[in-house]
């Protein structure tokens, strides 16, 4: 699928992977819902967007509160007419410890973001209607992993990383 003229929802647009994988999509022609709990973070994103702004919506939106990611499909629909594909990008990562010295409301919090949140925003643009959308979006991209793990590749490669992810994708 080509990212030309696609809209694509990326979740935790405001920084790191997600501004990056909303920037590399707008330039390449996409219209970008971008989500992110952050919205100062987002504001930035939008800003970076430059003269793509305009194709560039804030949903300044918690991915662990149902009720709101709900909403969101509709909301991006309002904003675009249409929905073709997401990216659950946002995620949180645990302190680098041994399971045993984790806390369980480290756990806990790891868990409804990295699992209950990207299963909502995953089960909620599953749950329009093809006419409504386009198709495309009932084939998420997931680029995140549940629990991560300590590797020196976790602080470099974001721009390899995110190409990837978009050439997979959309061409
Ligand atoms: N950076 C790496 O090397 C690396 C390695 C493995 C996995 N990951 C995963 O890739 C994803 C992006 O990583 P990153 O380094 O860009 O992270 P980041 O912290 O720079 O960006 C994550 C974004 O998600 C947003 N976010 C967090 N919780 C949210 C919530 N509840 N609702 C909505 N938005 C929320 C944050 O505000 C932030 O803007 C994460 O899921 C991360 O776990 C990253």
């Amino acid at each position: 699928m080509q990212a030309k003229g696609k809209v694509i929802a990326v979740t935790g647009a405001g920084s790191g992977i997600g501004r990056e994988l909303a920037l590399l999509l707008l330039t390449k022609g996409a219209k970008v819902a971008g989500v992110d709990v952050n919205a100062a973070a987002l504001a930035r994103t939008a800003a970076l967007a430059g003269n793509r702004a305009t194709e560039f919506a804030e949903f300044v939106t918690d991915i662990t509160d149902r009720s709101a990611v709900e909403a969101l499909p509709g909301q991006v629909i309002a904003r675009f007419g249409t929905v073709d594909g997401i990216i659950n990008n946002a995620g949180i990562i645990q302190p680098f410890l041994r399971l045993k010295d984790l806390d369980y409301g480290t756990i806990e919090r790891v868990l409804n973001v990295n699992l209950l949140g990207t299963l909502f925003v995953t089960k909620a643009f599953f749950a329009l209607p093809a006419a409504t959308a386009r198709g495309a979006h009932r084939q998420p991209v997931e680029h995140g992993r549940l629990c991560s793990r300590p590797r020196p590749d976790h602080l470099w490669g974001r721009q390899s990383r995110r190409e990837a992810v978009v050439r997979r994708s959309w061409g």
